[in-house]
């Protein structure tokens, strides 16, 4: 198969021979890292996926069975009708610009680069999971992320060789070299060098870490950088669906953590060989305040100068705001000030990170909520769930340097170590949780700690052979 015919796509890449030569250059390097960092085992299975084949939204994909290092990783960009203007900043209504301006060459490379980054980091960081999933069902939807994690790779990397010349080829290459958790070459958020090597991790990933790719891709996709604003619209279609394997996930696990509580004489959920609601948020609380790190600084000139120059907008810039501008504005932030929490009046610009976050928080909230209701569905009384502020636990911006409760309070040093324990994993919830992570393999089976999917995946059942083990 020629590679045109191996990368399904609707950018017209049979007519670019200096892409495709460059495509041809990486595809082998992309399917070496594959080979050695994406998942270990289960590269001769059939999986049942699906495969983005077009940008057609009543029929986009097409889910089959596929050994995974044949999945045909596609480049697709969201079409547009007629003239696009950006939408913000100090260059509102200019035309979109289909070309990289040279003046914002640098920083739009690296918010591609940092963004590409991520795709890989997070399939590093899964690679060991298949080992231990909890059903047929579970393994084949982290399969599907992981897959489709590499197309985003994909579609970055197709921007770095389309728009940014030998710089671009060059960080296209790094983006292979890179490794989550290595000491020498880690991979540039922290939070992607955190290990998730249990599945309760991976749906914390999945719900928390994950959503915060949501609000960037989405404030990407308003950039007037318009490949970057396509590439990413379309990103956002396959992303939907990692987000909804992180929520269900973390709700079948609360699931099963509330009904063994009420079925247990002691109120035990560990004796039920389930994890039990008090373990569960901590990691609520570690994941939380993990992920909301990557929004970056609560004020910062960086995020202002990225709206400014038109390349980065907000969450819906063009459905929720009225003044695309944001000047003039002002948002007031709570900060310590002489030992105690106050509130500073910044620019709007130069809190477009923290607005951002704002977003973010309510929908994971909106989360919780769900959760809190399968906790009384299963008729237990009494307990909830809650996010942590987002002051807890940081270890960047303004927040930083102090300690807070889960509950944004102000606390000192040693009142956060003296309580720490009863907030956050420790070693023996983490060695709990890991002694859980047995494989179960027959289709329609669970592990003892989560309960089954309300449905299977795309109309199939839940004890349908997701996975063909052929070895
Ligand atoms: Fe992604
Ligand atoms: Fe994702």
């Amino acid at each position: 198969m020629s590679l045109q015919d191996s990368i399904p796509n609707n950018v017209d890449l049979g007519s670019d021979r200096k892409l495709m030569r460059a495509l041809e250059k990486w595809q082998p390097n992309f399917l070496e890292w594959w080979r050695d960092m994406g998942p270990e085992g289960f590269q001769e299975d059939q999986i049942w996926l699906r495969t983005a084949i077009s940008v057609d939204a009543s029929g986009w994909a097409h889910y089959d069975y596929v050994k995974m290092p044949d999945y045909r990783w596609g480049i697709f960009l969201t079409p547009r009708d007629g003239e696009r203007t950006i939408g913000f900043g100090d260059v509102s209504e200019e035309k979109v610009w289909d070309e990289v301006p040279g003046e914002l060459r640098g920083m739009l490379r690296r918010i591609i680069v940092t963004q590409a980054d991520t795709e890989p980091a997070s399939v590093e960081q899964q690679r060991l999971l298949g080992k231990c999933a909890p059903s047929l069902y579970d393994l084949r939807n982290l399969f599907q992320v992981n897959v489709e994690e590499g197309r985003h790779l994909w579609a970055m990397v197709h921007l770095l060789h389309q728009y940014f010349g030998r710089d671009g080829r060059e960080e296209a290459e790094a983006l292979l070299e890179r490794r989550s958790g290595d000491v020498d070459k880690p991979r540039i958020l922290n939070t992607f060098n955190e290990r998730t090597d249990e599945w309760l991790s991976f749906f914390m990933f999945a719900m928390f870490t994950d959503r915060d790719g949501k609000y960037q891709l989405s404030s990407l996709s308003e950039s007037g950088f318009d490949p970057l604003a396509r590439a990413t619209q379309f990103m956002l279609t396959e992303e939907a669906f990692h987000l909804s394997v992180g929520e269900y996930g973390v709700d079948r696990a609360v699931q099963r953590a509330a009904e063994a509580t009420v079925a247990d004489s002691n109120d035990d959920a560990r004796a039920q060989g389930a994890i039990d609601l008090v373990t569960i948020q901590k990691y609520i609380n570690f994941w939380f305040s993990s992920a909301v790190e990557l929004f970056g600084g609560e004020i910062s000139s960086n995020a202002a100068d990225y709206f400014a120059a038109g390349l980065k907008g907000r969450h819906h810039e063009q459905k929720k705001y009225e003044d695309h501008a944001a000047l003039g504005e002002i948002y007031s932030m709570p900060i310590v000030e002489k030992g105690k929490l106050t509130s500073q009046e910044v620019p709007l610009r130069n809190a477009i990170n923290e607005q951002l976050r704002d977003e973010y928080v309510a929908d994971c909230e909106r989360a919780v909520a769900r959760w809190n209701k399968t906790i009384q569905k299963a008729g237990l009384t009494g307990v909830e769930l809650s996010l942590p502020s987002r002051r807890f636990n940081r270890r960047m911006g303004i927040y930083a340097e102090y300690h807070f409760d889960p509950r944004g309070d102000l606390i000192d040093e040693a009142t956060f170590e003296a309580k720490k324990d009863t907030w956050l994993p420790t070693a023996e919830d983490r060695a709990y949780v890991q002694s859980l992570m047995k494989p179960c393999y027959e289709p329609g089976k669970m592990a003892s700690w989560i309960a089954a999917p309300r449905k299977g995946v795309k109309g199939k059942a839940i004890d349908f052979e997701y996975v063909k083990f052929t070895g």
